[in-house]
């Protein structure tokens, strides 16, 4: 039987979730136009599309609201903020924004612009979409392992250095504006970064003089990794890890959703407290986020941040999280369900390519998956694959994604392993029943940028 690590919290607070029929969850996504995004939350039972945002805050956090100093300019709320971040960063300036895309968009075009390129492990999609809008163009250089997702592989998030180092030769150092550093990688299935790639990328950055950006979202879910699978570093805390990795760069963009465990919020960190980006920065976040010291976020949120950064950081948390994610894979391996080994820290990537090797990636086999999902219990997750990446900005092409992903995110404090034991048994009977799936889905409207948040599918019947 598969090992499950007890919650190291109670539950005070409860929300009903409402009970629907297979036939209800039909009329929903078809209403819906197959689209996860346009479902209401009120139609799903267990919601994993993601894991930002949609965490518990703790008695302490909640709590902590009442002292929330909404003061336009200085509030004590900032101030306790950048004490927090700058004992766990070590950076010199930090920045509240209010989300992580924010980050994106207050600091990249400082650093790119139409002719540069951006480098990382993989992208998110927000964070592919802002160097595009600054007129930057990805490249992306992933350890190949993330590909094979049988491959246990401690750290398949890696930057593959040789391609790093072949991408700047190729274009010019002076043409790449920035490497970022996703941790953990996200796009490859919640996959951590170890520090000894760190250390490698940053070597890079300094020989060619290329800004080395962190997008830091999963920080203490991969810090816990490091841990766990890095021989040199299984004595160091949490904290000494994380600052090991954050010294290695010269900024960060951060989505607080995440493992700073709030439900909105972002940072920007600059190593250097005299850079000359910070005029400007702050020039971007008076225009798009609000004065420097509130960043687009309430005195309250401020206040949550500062206390959630540390939570995140709690070693018998990671314990816990990364626990549920192994318990996760070992119950899909004993019923012999493919998805991403070993798990990520932030949820399950079901290989949607596996369960149906006869859709081709045009039809989008990741979205299909979720939608079979939704329809046999309730359960929202998404697409990471060929519908999630889109079209080439340039040629208009449908781009083919790596791996096709159904992502189950898994929020955080909020489900207990009956949840999570209803959603294997679901995902046992969708696998059963994969080859009676023929035909995947087709796209009937999308938008030009980002179009999985909201364009409109529709099935696709036998003889189309
Ligand atoms: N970077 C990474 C690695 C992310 O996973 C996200 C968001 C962002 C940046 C942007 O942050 O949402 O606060 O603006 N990821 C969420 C997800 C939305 O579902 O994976 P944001």
């Amino acid at each position: 039987m598969a090992n499950f690590i007890p919650e190291p919290y109670r539950i005070k607070m409860v929300e009903p979730i409402k009970i629907t029929t297979r036939e209800y969850r039909e009329g929903a996504i078809k209403a819906a136009k197959y689209n996860m995004f346009n479902l209401l939350a009120e139609d799903v039972y267990i919601d994993f599309l993601t894991d930002s945002g949609t965490n518990a805050m703790s008695a302490a956090q909640w709590s902590a609201l009442m002292l929330g100093d909404e003061a336009y300019a200085g509030a004590s709320s900032y101030v306790k903020l950048i004490k927090a971040a700058q004992s766990i960063f070590d950076y010199g300036y930090i920045q509240p924004v209010h989300q992580g895309r924010a980050a994106e968009k207050v600091l990249f075009p400082l650093l790119l612009k139409p002719g540069k390129y951006a480098i990382a492990n993989l992208f998110f999609d927000t964070t592919r979409a802002h160097v595009e809008l600054a007129g930057a163009r990805c490249l992306e250089a992933c350890n190949p392992q993330a590909a094979d997702t049988v491959l246990k592989a401690p750290f398949k998030g890696n930057m593959d250095i040789e391609k790093l180092e072949e991408l700047i030769k190729e274009h010019g150092a002076e043409n790449i504006g920035l490497i970022v550093m996703t941790i953990t990688n996200n796009s490859a299935g919640g996959q951590p970064v170890s520090l000894e790639n760190m250390r490698a990328v940053a070597a890079l950055s300094k020989k060619y003089n290329i800004p080395l950006n962190i997008d830091a979202a999963r920080y203490a879910e991969n810090a816990m990794f490091v841990k766990q699978r890095e021989a040199a570093c299984q004595n160091m805390s949490i904290l000494e890890i994380t600052k090991e990795f954050f010294k290695l760069a010269d900024t960060f963009t951060m989505s607080a959703k995440k493992d700073a465990i709030v439900n909105m919020g972002g940072l920007i960190g600059v190593k250097d407290a005299n850079s000359p980006l910070l005029l400007k920065l702050k020039a971007n976040c008076i225009c798009y986020e609000g004065f420097y010291t509130y960043g687009g976020l309430n005195g309250r949120d401020l206040e949550t941040i500062a206390l959630g950064l540390y939570e995140g950081l709690n070693e018998d948390w990671l314990k816990y999280r990364l626990g549920t994610m192994n318990y996760f894979g070992e119950c899909l391996e004993q019923l012999g369900i493919p998805y991403q080994a070993p798990p990520g820290g932030h949820g399950i990537f079901l290989d949607a390519a596996k369960f149906y090797p006869h859709i081709p990636y045009t039809e989008f086999p990741g979205q299909l998956l979720a939608i079979e999902l939704y329809k046999e219990c309730g359960l929202r997750s998404c697409d990471i694959g060929s519908f999630l990446i889109g079209n080439d900005p340039d040629t208009g092409k449908q781009l083919k994604s790596v791996n096709e992903f159904t992502r189950l995110a898994i929020p955080r404090r909020v489900y207990t392993q009956s949840h999570y034991d209803l959603v294997i048994d679901s995902i046992d009977k969708v696998w059963k029943n994969r080859a009676n799936i023929k035909r995947g889905y087709k796209i009937v409207w999308e938008p030009p940028i980002l179009r999985h948040f909201q364009a409109s599918l529709a099935p696709l019947a036998l003889d189309e």
